[in-house]
């Protein structure tokens, strides 16, 4: 059984993340242990065990001692053939993959890049964590790109966050992965909420900065076109490399971030092959400045 000794700790990138060895996720482990991990992921937002042999069961206890388990939100109607997968029969888990089956997708999220996102960052209670394990994977491309929004936020110029400070941003999101929601029409059938433009962890008590490429749209209150240049302005900055990691996926990692300080996306991978990761998420909390 895995003492608090046995791990092992590499970090991933000058901007975030670390692969954490010594350690078998399918033991029952010491509260001790899990305590050092969350305490490892308050420190470096991503961490990946490589080598991992885990089924779903497995995911899902190693999940659930961080937290209630997150479940999949359901679409709108109108949304739904966007995210629904045949084979996800498991409220807790998304397939997260290009595959079909007799032409149906068995889950989501499809084939190509992905732009950064928050997941679920549309919701009150955005997920605090996503837990990803990668079962089939394509001879290149199909990285997932993670940002440190703490680091985003204490490189922003001081006026910008006190011209920012006290705002909030509208998150939408319409299940496509490379285009923005037209807010110009009625919303009100699309998931979306107001977000704080600067959100303060819970745990960590550090500020960061809480937007997304793909869904959030515009800050409140504020003039359309300044609204628009001030978020790209963020949205460049964030996906800077010196805040980027950018995780080339092995078959059995598991690779688990803080979705409130960790904005994520995808690179492009070839649609004729295969890719499969097994996602499960941690229920979050409404989130303040
Ligand atoms: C996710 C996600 C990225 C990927 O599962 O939430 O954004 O690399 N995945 O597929
Ligand atoms: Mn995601």
């Amino acid at each position: 059984m895995a003492t608090t000794t046995d791990l092992k700790v590499t970090p991933a990138s000058d901007a975030l993340g670390a692969e954490i060895s010594g350690i078998d996720l399918r033991e029952d482990l010491p509260e001790a242990v899990i305590d050092e991990i969350r305490r490892l992921w308050q420190e470096h937002i991503v961490l990946v065990f490589r080598d991992q042999e885990l089924s779903m069961e497995q995911q899902l206890a190693f999940a659930g001692r961080f937290g209630e388990l997150g479940e999949r939100k359901r679409a709108p109607d109108a949304l739904r053939e966007r995210t629904e997968g045949i084979y996800q029969t498991n409220e807790n888990i998304l397939l997260v993959t290009n595959i079909k089956v007799d032409g149906e997708p068995i889950g989501a999220f499809g084939d190509a890049d992905m732009w950064f996102h928050i997941d679920s960052g549309y919701a009150e209670k955005p997920y605090k964590y996503t837990i990803l394990y990668g079962l089939e994977l394509p001879s290149k491309g199909g990285n997932t790109l993670f940002a440190n929004t703490y680091k985003v936020y204490d490189a922003l110029p001081d006026e910008l966050k006190a011209k920012l400070a006290g705002r909030k941003a509208l998150h939408i999101h319409e299940y496509l992965r490379t285009e923005k929601v037209d807010v110009t029409k009625d919303i009100s059938n699309s998931p979306h909420y107001y977000h704080p433009v600067f959100i303060t962890h819970p745990e960590t008590g550090k500020k960061a900065v809480f937007v997304d490429r793909l869904m959030t749209r515009l800050i409140e209150g504020m003039d359309p076109d300044e609204s628009e240049r001030t978020l790209n302005q963020l949205f460049d900055l964030m996906e800077s490399p010196e805040f980027v990691y950018e995780h080339v996926w092995r078959l059995k990692d598991l690779v688990m971030w803080d979705n409130r300080v960790a904005v994520h996306g995808r690179t492009w991978f070839p649609k004729e092959e295969n890719r499969l990761l097994r996602r499960c998420t941690v229920e979050g909390e409404p989130l303040h400045e």
